[in-house]
């Protein structure tokens, strides 16, 4: 089985059975990055362009690597840097860099659907490493990747997001992705934070911490988007942290066999206390770790594709 599109726009596109098939090949990837020589020639004579046209530390440096290791050429596009400053449209940047040849691109961008605009336009596949308020497929995968690690099946597992999902491109991919591979999924955040229609999505809705966070097998913190606050969505910072932070006593509320995920960039003492963010049941690390191998087994399988087109 492959996938169906070299596009990886959002999880809204993919089956249950294409995200196993990520999963799987990860698993292949992620034994490749314990070895001595992090290696291996799968993707050489591919070009993969990263286009970054807004700020990220994980999933940027996360692509370069797996791009690396798997010995794909890659060319990094910082927009700071590039002739949008100058004036020139999203489509003619991409079509310029295009018409060199590239394979892929990894676009992140501000604005919702921008990577969809994009994959309509050029031959290149296109993988979205995060538009907007819309989509973080990759970090959704990677998400469930290391869920599996812990649970062995995704029916009957209860997972929690806590936090502004209003403004959270995780939260939706996320939320897509678990309910497509079975698993029971809830949002809690002041109600201001979440956004309506949420439900839709199949999730269930909580304001109430407490309630929502009960026997939950997966305690999934997102970062307080301390830059879109101000639409004074929450009174203060103080009272968020009061009534939506975690703090070690809030995990005993968890069942027995938790693990703590947020996705990063944190806000220590708002969403997350010191002691959660280094518990060791916080598997922040290993998601970011996880999230190589993941990214590789996106690249390997849009590349497979572009080469049968080729054929
Ligand atoms: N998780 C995530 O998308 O982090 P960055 O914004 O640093 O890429």
């Amino acid at each position: 089985m492959s996938l169906k599109s070299k596009n990886l726009l959002g999880i809204e596109q993919l089956s249950k059975g294409e995200i196993f098939e990520i999963l799987n090949a990860a698993t292949s990837f992620r034994k490749i990055l314990d070895r001595p020589i992090k290696k291996v020639p799968t993707l050489r004579g591919i070009t993969v362009a990263n286009l970054f046209f807004e700020d990220s530390t994980r999933t940027r440096t996360s692509f370069e690597l797996a791009e690396k290791r798997l010995s794909a050429e890659t060319v990094n596009f910082s927009a700071s840097t590039s002739s949008l400053k100058k004036g020139e449209s999203l489509r003619d940047t991409v079509e310029n860099i295009e018409a060199m040849q590239v394979d892929i691109v990894v676009m992140r961008h501000s604005a919702p659907g921008a990577p969809n605009f994009l994959a309509r336009r050029i031959k290149s596949a296109v993988i979205n490493a995060g538009d907007g308020c819309h989509e973080h497929p990759t970090q959704a995968l990677l998400d469930v990747y290391t869920m599996r690690e812990y649970f062995p099946t995704f029916e009957g597992l209860r997972v929690v997001i806590v936090g502004d999902i209003k403004h959270s491109r995780v939260a939706g991919s996320d939320i897509r992705a678990l309910k497509k591979l079975g698993a029971s999924v809830a949002v809690c955040g002041p109600r201001t934070l979440l956004p309506i229609g949420i439900e839709k999505l199949g999730a269930e809705v909580y304001s109430d911490l407490n309630k929502a966070i009960k026997g939950a097998n997966v305690l999934y913190l997102l970062r307080l988007q301390l830059e879109r606050q101000h639409g004074g969505y929450i009174p203060s910072l103080r009272e968020y942290t009061q009534l939506y932070g975690i703090d070690v006593d809030k995990l005993k509320l968890l069942s027995d066999d938790y693990i703590v995920m947020h996705p990063g960039p944190m806000n220590r003492g708002v969403e997350i206390t010191q002691e959660v963010a280094d518990h060791e049941r916080a598997v922040i690390l290993e998601q970011v770790t996880n999230g190589v191998a993941v990214r590789m087994a996106i690249l390997y399988l849009s590349a497979s594709l572009i080469r049968d087109l080729e054929k």
